[in-house]
């Protein structure tokens, strides 16, 4: 690919998706937007190119975004967060608390939302179930379409443990579909998280944002952690991913671990 056409897709996708991609990612958009470019029957890159850029129904940059973010995502990936998680809302119940309100924030094929609604079922036990929504969002409709599906092969689902798989799947083949219990908590939404201000209000009781700001820049990361401090309640959480730094860009967070953040 010219050099000159890396550099336009770059500054296209960083407009519309806060993406950063740096030199090292020519050969990976290459490949991404090649096979994009052979599906509609385009000759080059470079006609990919002026394609997107003339394409009036938005449509296009959409099948871009899709094809160039990374989605890869697994159940209960980050153990310790789903610790933290069954504590605190064990913590809140004891409370009296009966509200929870929940964002996994890049929520891919729906791994990370399900196993959020998995963690909360479970922590239950017998009690009544009280007014839980998880708001589920992502900036690639593909994946969006996985996940309001919530159906798996046996590969994803292979390191569950039975009794998980027994209550909260239906089997059939080699498939697994997430049962109601467990959809019914979430709601699938297409949200782009440098469209800054989102459009809702709040409170949450916690945020995940995980393996999902490695892609953008500091100024944009700290933007976005302003939005979400915005949206938490006080005491709430936010949850990244545990090899994302956010040191210098965490005002009005205390660090409780080094991938967890309360607001104060
Ligand atoms: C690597 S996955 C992480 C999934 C999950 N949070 C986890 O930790 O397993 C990153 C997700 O972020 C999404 N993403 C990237 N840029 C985005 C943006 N600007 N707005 C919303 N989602 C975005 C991608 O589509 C992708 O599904």
């Amino acid at each position: 690919m010219k050099q000159d056409t890396f550099n336009q897709f770059c500054s296209i996708i960083y407009e519309r998706s806060g993406i950063s991609l740096g030199d090292k990612k020519e050969a990976l958009v290459a490949a991404r937007v090649g096979k994009r470019t052979r599906q509609l029957g385009l000759d080059s890159i470079e006609d990919y190119l002026i394609y997107v850029q003339k394409d009036g129904t938005g449509d296009e940059i959409i099948h871009l975004l899709d094809a160039i973010s990374t989605n890869v995502t697994y159940f209960f990936r980050e153990t310790e967060h789903f610790n933290a998680i069954t504590q605190c809302f064990l913590e809140w119940l004891s409370h009296g608390k009966r509200t929870f309100r929940f964002w996994s924030a890049g929520c891919s094929s729906g791994e990370e939302p399900y196993s959020i609604a998995i963690t909360l079922l479970e922590a239950l036990l017998n009690r009544p179930l009280p007014d839980i929504k998880i708001l589920a969002t992502d900036l690639s409709t593909k994946v969006l379409t996985t996940a309001s599906a919530g159906i798996y092969d046996s590969k994803k689902v292979e390191n569950l443990p039975e009794t998980i798989l027994r209550k909260y799947f239906v089997s059939d083949n080699n498939e697994y579909h997430i049962n109601d219990s467990v959809r019914s908590l979430i709601t699938f939404s297409r949200l782009n998280l440098s469209a800054i201000p989102f459009p809702m209000n709040g409170p949450m009781d916690m945020i995940l944002c995980r393996n999902v700001m490695i892609y953008f820049d500091q100024p944009f990361r700290k933007q976005l952690i302003s939005e979400y401090h915005r949206l938490l309640k006080p005491g709430g959480y936010l949850l990244v991913g545990h090899s994302e730094s956010l040191t210098g860009l965490i005002n009005g967070f205390k660090t409780i671990a080094p991938s967890i953040y309360i607001k104060i």
